[in-house]
């Protein structure tokens, strides 16, 4: 969530963000944890190669989580005294606190999130060295990350809902204001306003149910498959589980049921990264509406100078920043996808440390499309429509020139011939400089006796926007209706 991370960056690790990790005050000693198999560490350069802490450090509030639920069960089955669990437990705890603080010494020689932290607790507390009883960093991060997922998901939802509810705004705005609806960026039918926005609105709402529907299947507990094939201590899974709220709506325990698939699967990321990449496609089709908008061209809106940027070269200049970054950041959550997706090809069972690579580009599809969100939504609720300049637009006649064949085809012309006569209605307007509705009734009927003397009475946009009241159509009554449907449903924020 947003508040929590900007907690995530107050701590040292802002820094590897920026890519200066190694100007922490750490030293790349070899990696203390090595087993007795080891004689010497990694290298350097491996080392550097291989860390990930530079950007798992994400994971920690979910590795401690973890880890306080597996240190419970270890006393449960007796692995742990009660004295020693409350070591751990109050070591996790004073970790915990000096990694929101920033005071953590994070050591980038030992690799990971994982060890860092429990390195450290072994370093302090002496029972820290019974912790990893039963578990592997494979279902260990296979577990953070799920539960990383799961909040994150949570801030996802709310984003997607602030976005929603902008949009809604930006329409309640404006109620009256109709535009040209567009087809082939071409001029088409006429449309509230409000409506176009409200598209959006159900495109968001698609996104949140994908993102929902997605941690309903992740959120399943892996921890107890080890490193490939579970343990021969009698753990109690279900109760880490509960622990850790991976329950289904009665509050039974969700466990995998495979060691083998739950140490490698990434289903979920992709899943994940799917759905914002879906979601990304969908702002950057806003972005590349608003960014429309405002050309000269269209001069539809006015966008908050908060939002905009000048030009060094040209002073009249006023950009559209961000929705051009919003469209080009679409090209990295997209891309994220795919190197998700080649990454997996290949693997075969189960973990393999390319796994590793798979948290860069989750963290980065999560930050940037909720980044995206939050500046969207900034971005429309500051804007403000040029009403004139879309009533202007809105009234070219040719926009009800399908209302005109509908019109015939309720005096019982089939709508081949409706449509064929309309388009020689409108040849006859070009050819003569006219407007449709600037044609009187003479010369309607010089190009058809068939037109009757109502028809250019059709015309009257306000009666036509009342016309249009199928479920789902932009008629008057329709589109006040949806407005307020969607106004109920996200206020208060219940994306959730
Ligand atoms: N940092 C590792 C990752 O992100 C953790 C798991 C390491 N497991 C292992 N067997 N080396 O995938």
């Amino acid at each position: 969530m947003a508040i929590r991370d900007s907690g995530r960056l107050s701590t040292p690790f802002c820094a590897p963000i920026c890519g200066s990790f190694f100007r922490m005050n750490v030293s790349l000693s070899p990696v203390v944890s090595r087993s007795g198999r080891f004689s010497e560490g990694p290298s350097r350069d491996v080392a550097a190669f291989s860390e990930s802490i530079s950007f798992d450090w994400r994971l920690w509030r979910q590795d401690i989580r973890g880890s306080v639920a597996h240190a419970r069960m270890l006393a449960r089955i007796g692995v742990l005294s009660s004295d020693e669990l409350t070591a751990i437990s109050g070591g996790l705890a004073e970790i915990g606190a000096e990694i929101e603080a920033g005071t953590f010494p994070w050591n980038p020689a030992l690799e990971d999130v994982h060890m860092n932290i429990e390195s450290e607790l072994t370093r302090r507390v002496p029972a820290g060295a019974r912790l990893h009883t039963a578990r592997s960093r494979n279902d260990q991060v296979a577990l953070d990350m799920r539960l990383w997922l799961r909040d994150e998901v949570e801030g996802v939802l709310e984003d997607i809902a602030s976005l929603q509810l902008a949009l809604v705004g930006l329409g309640e705005r404006y109620p009256d204001v109709i535009i040209p609806g567009y087809t082939h960026l071409q001029r088409a039918q006429p449309v509230y306003w409000a409506h176009h926005l409200l598209a959006y609105v159900e495109m968001l709402a698609r996104d949140a149910g994908r993102f929902r529907d997605g941690r309903e299947r992740f959120n399943v507990c892996p921890l107890g498959s080890g490193a490939i094939a579970g343990s021969t201590l009698p753990l109690d899974r279900e109760f880490v589980a509960r622990e850790l709220g991976f329950v289904d709506a009665d509050g039974r325990p969700r466990l995998t049921q495979n060691s083998m698939d739950a140490v490698s699967d990434r289903d979920f990321i992709v899943e994940f990264c799917a759905a914002a990449a879906l979601a990304s496609v969908h702002l950057s089709r806003l972005a590349e509406d608003v960014i429309l908008w405002v050309s000269s061209e269209f001069n539809f809106i006015r966008l908050s100078d908060a939002y905009t940027t000048g030009s060094s070269l040209m002073p009249q200049k006023k950009n559209p920043d961000v929705a051009e970054l919003t469209r080009g950041k679409t090209g990295r959550v997209v891309g994220n996808l795919t190197a998700l997706l080649v990454l997996l090809k290949g693997l075969p069972m189960t973990y393999n440390r390319d796994l590793q690579e798979d948290k860069e580009r989750l963290f980065d599809s999560a930050a940037t499309l909720r980044s995206c969100l939050r500046l969207m939504a900034g971005m429309l609720e500051q804007a403000e429509v040029r009403t004139e300049v879309c009533a202007r637009a809105a009234a070219d006649a040719q926009l009800l020139a399908t209302d005109l064949a509908d019109h015939l085809v309720v005096q019982g012309i089939p709508f081949r011939e409706a449509h064929h006569l309309v388009g020689a209605i409108v040849a006859h307007a070009e050819r003569t400089g006219k407007t449709l509705d600037q044609l009187t009734v003479d010369d309607y009927q010089a190009v058809s006796p068939r037109f009757s003397t109502s028809s250019p009475t059709v015309f009257d946009l306000g009666q036509a926007m009342a016309r249009r009241n199928l479920v789902g159509a932009p008629g008057t009554d329709q589109v006040l209706s949806q407005l307020s449907r969607w106004k109920a449903q996200l206020s208060p924020l219940s994306a959730t």
